[in-house]
């Protein structure tokens, strides 16, 4: 199990999650960033300072944003647009920054209004 970013990341990005991240495994990709699931330990550090509360237990994520839990997991497990080869598991993000790339569907989410 793991911990997942959903929506409200998107066109957000606060970043304040990444510095609470043990593990150093929460990942920036354009529009949001990623959780590695299988470098996860479920401290929960991360979700407490997120400031639009994007992040949820996978078991908890709120309606409409299970497509979510997938899409942290494709952000590494696929190749995508603009990315050659999967990220995997890399050990943390060793400080690599924006990544500049997003899931097919990150890319094309349309938020939903407020
Ligand atoms: Fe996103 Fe919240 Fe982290 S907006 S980058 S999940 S602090
Ligand atoms: Fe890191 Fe949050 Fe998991 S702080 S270890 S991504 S619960």
């Amino acid at each position: 199990m793991t911990f997942v970013i959903g929506a409200a990341c998107v066109d957000v990005l606060d970043r304040a999650c990444i510095e609470e991240c043990p593990m150093d495994c929460i990942f920036i990709g354009n529009r949001m960033a990623y959780i590695q699931p299988d470098e996860c330990t479920d401290c929960g550090a991360c979700e407490p300072v997120c400031p639009v509360e994007a992040i949820y237990y996978e078991d908890d994520m709120p309606p409409g944003q299970e497509q979510f839990v997938a899409e942290n997991a494709r952000f590494f497990d696929e190749p995508l647009p603009g990315r050659t080869a999967p990220l995997g598991h890399p050990g943390g993000t060793r400080g690599a920054g924006a990544l500049g790339v997003d899931t097919p569907y990150v890319q094309e989410y349309q938020p939903l209004s407020q």
